[in-house]
C-alpha cells in the first residue's frame, strides 16, 4: 500500500515515514522543504534500509501536486504539511491562512480527482482553547486563539464538510498534544533554526551552550509547582499513532487526541532533563507568554479503544532521547 505523506520531511513527518516503512507501507515524500533539510531522507533510509519517493513541491502549487497523483498509485494520505510556528502566525497570519488552506484544499481537490478516500491529518490542541476542565476529550468546546490555531480549526470544519458531502471519504483527524523526543538512533529529531519557540528544542539549546539561559514564561499558575502544565508525548509513539489510524477498520470521520493523558510542569520537565542527562540547565522565572493557559492534557481513552493506541515512552525517555538527537547533530 503506497501511502502519500505530505511535509515528510519535518519532525512527526519523518518519524512517521520510518515507522510506516517499518511496517511495510510503500512512501511517497511532498515537501518543499520550507522547514526541513533533504538530509533527512538519506536518514529515514540509513534506519530503515528503504527508500521513498520524494517530490520538491509546494502543496500550493496544484498542478504540480497533480502530476503526484497521476504517477503514483496513492492509496492514503498523511497530511502534516503545514507552517506552525504560533507567535509567527500572529505576525504573518496571511501567509499561515495561505499556505495552510490552499495546501489542504488542493490536496483534497486531488484525493477526490484521483478517488483517494483515506486520509489522516494533523490537527492540535491548540483547538481546545482554554478548557475548562481536565482531562481534555475530544467532544470538549472548540476555539482558538492564534492564526495557527485557527487554520487547523478551519481545516477540520472543511474535513467534517467534506465528509458530510461525500461519506466515502475516510478521515481521521488526530489532535496532538506537545511532541517531544527523537528516534533513538540519534538522527532525526527536532532542531529549530534560531531561536525556538517550544519548550523542549530551548532547553536543548541551552544544555549544549547555544544560548545561555532558559525563560520559564511564569511560576504562578494554578498548577502543582506554578509552571505551565502541558502533556508530553514521545515521536515515536505518535508515529505509531498515525499507523494505528492508517489501520482502523472504523470508517467515517473520527477525532482522537494524542497524547498520554499526564500532564508535566516546565519545573518537572527541566529537573527530569537535568537528572536523567546528568547536565546542567540554566534557568530563570520570567513573565507569563501571553497566550499560555495553566494547563493542558488529553483523555486519551477513545484512542485507546478505538485505535488501540497505547504510549510506550516515559517522560525520561523523552528527555534522554532529545538529548541524544542534540548531541549527534552538534
Ligand atoms: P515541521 O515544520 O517539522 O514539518 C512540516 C513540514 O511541512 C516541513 O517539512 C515543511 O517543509 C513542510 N511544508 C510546510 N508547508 C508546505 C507546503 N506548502 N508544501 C509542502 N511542504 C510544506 O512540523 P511538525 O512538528 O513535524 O508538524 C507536522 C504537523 O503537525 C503540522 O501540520 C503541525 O501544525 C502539526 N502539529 C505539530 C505540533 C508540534 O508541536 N510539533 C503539535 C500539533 C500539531
Ligand atoms: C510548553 C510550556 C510554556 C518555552 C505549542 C503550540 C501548540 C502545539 C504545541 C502545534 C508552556 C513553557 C515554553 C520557553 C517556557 N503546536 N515555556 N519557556 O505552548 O503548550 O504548545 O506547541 O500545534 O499549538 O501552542 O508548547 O513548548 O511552547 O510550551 O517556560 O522558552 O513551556 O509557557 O507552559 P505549548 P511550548
Amino acid at each position: 500500500m503506497k501511502v502519500l505523506v505530505t511535509g515528510g520531511c519535518g519532525y512527526i513527518g519523518s518519524h512517521t515515514t520510518v515507522e510506516l516503512l517499518k511496517e511495510g507501507y510503500e512512501v511517497v515524500i511532498v515537501d518543499n522543504l520550507i522547514n526541513s533539510k533533504r538530509d533527512v531522507l538519506d536518514k529515514i533510509k540509513k534506519i530503515t534500509n528503504k527508500s521513498v519517493t520524494f517530490y520538491e513541491i509546494d502543496l500550493c502549487d496544484k498542478e504540480k501536486l497533480r502530476d503526484v497523483f497521476l504517477k503514483e498509485e496513492i492509496s492514503a494520505v498523511i497530511h502534516f504539511a503545514g507552517l506552525k510556528a504560533v507567535g509567527e502566525s500572529v505576525e504573518i497570519p496571511i501567509r499561515y491562512y495561505k499556505n495552510n488552506l490552499v495546501s489542504t484544499l488542493n490536496l483534497l481537490e486531488c484525493m477526490q480527482e484521483f478517488n483517494v478516500k483515506k486520509l489522516v491529518f494533523s490537527s492540535s490542541a491548540t483547538v481546545y482553547g482554554n478548557p475548562k476542565t481536565l482531562p481534555i476529550k475530544e467532544d470538549f468546546p472548540l476555539s482558538t486563539t492564534n492564526p495557527y490555531g485557527t487554520t487547523k480549526l478551519m481545516i477540520e470544519e472543511i474535513l467534517k464538510d467534506l465528509y458530510h458531502s461525500d461519506p466515502t471519504f475516510d478521515i481521521t483527524i488526530l489532535r496532538y498534544f506537545n511532541p517531544i523526543g527523537a528516534d533513538k538512533s540519534g538522527l532525526l529529531g527536532e532542531d529549530p533554526n534560531g531561536i525556538p519557540n517550544n519548550l523542549m528544542p530551548y532547553i536543548l539549546k541551552v544544555a549544549t551552550g547555544k544560548l545561555p539561559v532558559l525563560n520559564i514564561f511564569g511560576d504562578d499558575y494554578n498548577t502543582v509547582d506554578g509552571t505551565g502544565v502541558r502533556d508530553y508525548i514521545h515521536v515515536l509513539d505518535l508515529a505509531v499513532g498515525h499507523v494505528l489510524s492508517l489501520k482502523n477498520q472504523k470508517t467515517g470521520l473520527k477525532i482522537y487526541n494524542l497524547g498520554t493523558g499526564r500532564g508535566t510542569s516546565v519545573l518537572e520537565l527541566v529537573k527530569k532533563f537535568e537528572s536523567v542527562n546528568n547536565i546542567k540547565v540554566n534557568y530563570q522565572i520570567t513573565k507569563r507568554r501571553e497566550g499560555d493557559i495553566d494547563a493542558c492534557y488529553a483523555s486519551i481513552d477513545k484512542a485507546h479503544e478505538e485505535l488501540g493506541f497505547t504510549p510506550r515512552y516515559t517522560i525520561e525517555d523523552m528527555c534522554l532521547d532529545s538529548y541524544n538527537f542534540i548531541k549527534n547533530n552538534n
